[in-house]
């Protein structure tokens, strides 16, 4: 495929996604994707991945999340597969850019989400990053909303879900999904790339929740 080819490709899939996902209020629209794209393409130089494959991964990692589609994790795929099918994409990318969607989401503190691929890696970093630091924050209390549940309550301690049907099932708070998940992603990067930039982020929420603990408690 050659690079003009390439090129018009991704901007299809941009438009297509930017059209899809616009407007979407759990913290999963076109501006998140816009992001991972953007630190994927900047993890992928630093790691030497394809920039093709992680590009169009990045853009069609959340175009049918299972969180929306009753917890169906093959909608993801699914989707992409129909779209790149339809815009003329070699099957050998497009069979490895639905497993890398497939196999990205995080399932749970206790459930090992291993990429197989290099641009896998890259894909599931970035998207992880997009979780962490203030915009993670922000993140996570607009999809506690979305979801209906409290921003905190000191009577439900966080559970490390062992299974994805738990994850899945879960109904805890916002601070508590810091514990559960957020808190644990510097650990899991792939890259060193992300892994220092999840340190910093990290850093900042850490900071966040002890503040938020000392206003709760009114000492500050
Ligand atoms: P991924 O795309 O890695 O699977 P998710 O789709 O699970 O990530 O999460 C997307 C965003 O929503 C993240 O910022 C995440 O922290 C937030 N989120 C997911 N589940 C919860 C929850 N139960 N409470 C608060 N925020 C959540
Ligand atoms: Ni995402």
């Amino acid at each position: 495929m050659n690079a003009t080819n390439s090129q018009h490709i991704v901007e299809q899939t941009a438009a297509h996604v930017k059209q899809k996902l616009t407007g979407e209020g759990t913290g999963h629209d076109w501006w998140h994707i816009q992001r991972v794209r953007q630190m994927a393409i900047r993890i992928a130089k630093q790691e030497n991945a394809d920039p093709f494959r992680v590009e169009l991964a990045a853009l069609l990692h959340d175009i049918a999340d299972w969180k929306f589609h009753g917890g169906d994790e093959t909608a993801g795929p699914r989707e992409a597969r129909v779209w790149l099918e339809k815009i003329g994409v070699e099957k050998a990318v497009i069979d490895h850019v639905c497993e890398i969607i497939h196999d990205l989401s995080f399932k749970g503190a206790g459930v090992k989400t291993r990429m197989r691929t290099k641009e896998g890696m890259v894909v599931q970093d970035a998207d992880r990053l997009d979780a962490l630091g203030a915009i993670g924050i922000a993140r996570a209390f607009a999809y506690g909303g979305h979801k209906g549940q409290e921003i905190y309550n000191p009577d439900i301690l966080p559970t490390l879900h062992k299974s994805f049907e738990e994850y899945k099932n879960a109904n805890g708070t916002t601070i508590n999904h810091f514990h559960e998940k957020l808190l644990l992603l510097k650990n899991l990067m792939n890259t060193a790339t992300a892994r220092a930039l999840a340190e910093e982020r990290h850093a900042y929420m850490e900071a966040f929740l002890a503040r938020f603990m000392r206003e709760w408690g009114g000492k500050t």
